[in-house]
């Protein structure tokens, strides 16, 4: 009895502490921007007249700039949303859009374009034409994001049909376009990618976390319908992708966006991967970069502060109050503004970790999200707080504020007829860029259902483990250790890669059977950073790997001695 009121009392004051402006701008806004979204796709949409069935535009916009175009990103991006949507039971009315997404994305995987045929690399092709030909213009190309989420996409509806038992649709109709987007995956994933913004030409943390998911439900649905001969290939590129995921982490405490481009690093890329393979099952794990582990609150709280003093909208707000942010704090795109989707972004990764406190009935902190939760407590310490504690209390209320702090800067500057474009004014929040983005209205969505408690399906990453020795979270690397940067020079043939193995248990052991995977990004500079114990000599060699093949380097081994403190670059050539 006591039990129950003090419950009801918990639910009560929760309600409370939520934002009374957040809730009745999701009332208003919510159906607006699903009308928005609908309008965009074909062959119905009011605004995307044109686009074939499914087609989704990525805005009506025909000039400065010209978005109506459909992008593999956004469609995907937008059809989960729809996806989840539907398979969750929050709108029943959306089946069949998703048909007609599944029909328009079997015709598209087919079209031959400046990436190549289907067989040649055309699945990295980031945008058609809305009557399903090739865009044959100039363009950033390939974007190795697409393939991976668009089966995201569709596995989420294959796993819902299998629920239905839809088995032969789902073996004969979907299965052939996962499998198309996947063996791209796993076959190029270890090549460079502009990345989602379609500027930088490296390697990509979106790109790869995007990918790794793709990967881990293939081969879980693989198994589901008895299509096992893809896991074995699947499964290993799947624990590369995770290995190398690991390395866009930095010691300065956030993740690195691209490992090209020159820039801070600091960029909305990285949190809209820890959103989009969120799974509440696999609660705060760092591996995978949940919303709540410590890496992405760490990463989270540079982002958003990298952007309170490049926007004047932004000025005089507090550090504990959320702010308008955009794609990465350089940007100069069509005046280099906040993004509505990168703000609800933000948002959305709070949210999401809230559900998963409250779910687990506590919350850690570590010392590298110590930051991010002092902001919040300035007493706080590290240390786990179950949900029965006033610290549990003070940080989860001072978060849920915050993340309803950026719904409310989306709120304010929402027009009122709820129209949402690209971009809004750094300087006055005026509407900017391209006019309804599809993808806008997506986020404002999905940043709404995870507000509400809503979990989507679970992919996969609870309880994956990763011995690729390169170290993420807990502090880049801990006590004792510093984080060596290996380059080689490497000549490879298609098929071959570069790895590396050594005299220590971070690198194997001398093992070549685990050796690690180096990146070709910036081929034929081959790379990877590992964590190795400082002050240590330490004899490693390279080794070129082909399927069973394995050709080391020539004798001597390397050697290096590891400095006692900070980060060490070794810049060698294949022998
Ligand atoms: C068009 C791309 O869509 C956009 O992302 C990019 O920032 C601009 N080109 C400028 O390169
Ligand atoms: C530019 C964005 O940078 C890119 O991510 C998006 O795919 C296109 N616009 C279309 O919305």
């Amino acid at each position: 009895m006591l039990l129950t009121v003090l419950y009801s009392f918990l639910v009560v004051h929760n309600a409370w502490a939520q934002s009374s402006t957040v809730d009745a701008y999701i009332s208003t806004e919510s159906p607006l921007a699903k009308a928005g979204l609908l309008a965009n796709i074909g062959p119905s949409g009011s605004k995307s007249s044109g686009a074939l069935s499914g087609i989704v535009i990525a805005s009506p916009s025909n000039v400065n700039p010209d978005y109506l175009y459909t992008w593999t990103r956004d469609s995907a991006l937008v059809f989960q949303t729809i996806i989840d949507q539907f398979t969750l039971g929050l709108d029943t009315t959306l089946r069949s859009e998703i048909d007609n997404y599944v029909g328009a994305q079997a015709i598209i995987q087919q079209v031959s374009n400046p990436s190549g045929t289907i067989t040649t690399g055309g699945l990295g092709e980031p945008k058609f034409n809305i009557d399903e030909t090739a865009f044959t213009g100039a363009w950033g190309r390939p974007q190795r994001d697409g393939p991976a989420l668009r089966s995201n996409a569709l596995i989420t509806w294959a796993n819902y049909l299998l629920t239905e038992d839809n088995t032969t649709y789902v073996t004969n109709t979907l299965w052939p376009i996962i499998q198309n987007d996947l063996n791209y995956v796993a076959e190029n994933w270890n090549q460079s990618t502009y990345d989602l913004w379609e500027e930088v030409d490296s390697s990509s943390f979106f790109t790869t976390a995007v990918q790794h998911r793709s990967l881990r439900q293939g081969v879980q649905l693989a198994n589901a319908i008895s299509q096992t001969s893809v896991v074995s290939s699947w499964t290993a590129q799947a624990e590369n992708l995770l290995c190398f995921l690991q390395s866009f982490w930095n010691t300065a405490g956030y993740i690195t966006a691209n490992t090209g481009g020159g820039r801070s690093g600091k960029d909305a890329n990285t949190v809209l991967a820890s959103i989009h393979t969120f799974d509440a099952a696999a609660g705060c794990d760092a591996l995978t970069f949940q919303p709540c582990s410590d890496v992405a609150l760490s990463n989270l709280l540079t982002y958003v502060d990298a952007f309170r003093s490049v926007y004047s909208i932004n000025s005089g707000i507090a550090e504990n109050s959320g702010v308008a942010t955009g794609r990465y704090p350089e940007d100069s795109y069509q005046g280099g503004n906040p993004w509505y989707l990168t703000t609800l972004a933000v948002a959305e990764l709070l949210y999401d970790s809230l559900t998963v406190w409250n779910a687990q009935g506590s919350l850690n902190v570590t010392s590298l999200s110590l930051p991010f939760f002092q902001v919040f407590d300035s007493s706080v310490t590290v240390g786990s707080y179950a949900s029965s504690t006033s610290t549990f209390t003070t940080l989860t209320a001072g978060i849920q504020d915050y993340a309803d702090a950026f719904v409310e800067i989306v709120a304010k500057y929402t027009p009122s007829d709820g129209e949402l474009s690209e971009q809004y004014s750094k300087t006055d929040g005026s509407q900017l860029s391209a006019v309804d983005l599809t993808w806008s209205y997506a986020s404002a969505l999905t940043a709404f259902d995870a507000r509400a408690g809503v979990i989507p399906a679970s992919w996969g990453a609870k309880g994956l483990t990763s011995t690729c020795g390169i170290s993420t979270g807990g502090g880049g690397g801990g006590a004792g250790t510093v984080a060596v940067t290996f380059n080689v020079d490497a000549t490879t043939v298609f098929g071959e890669n570069i790895y590396i193995c050594g005299s220590v248990d971070a690198l194997q052991n001398w093992d070549p059977n685990t050796a690690l995977l180096l990146s070709s990004a910036d081929y034929p500079i081959w790379s990877i950073t590992v964590n190795l114990p400082a002050s240590t000599d330490i004899q490693y060699k390279y080794v070129r790997i082909d399927g069973s093949s394995i050709t080391w380097e020539s004798d001597p081994n390397m050697e290096i001695t590891t400095p006692a403190s900070g980060t060490y670059i070794e810049n060698d050539t294949w022998r």
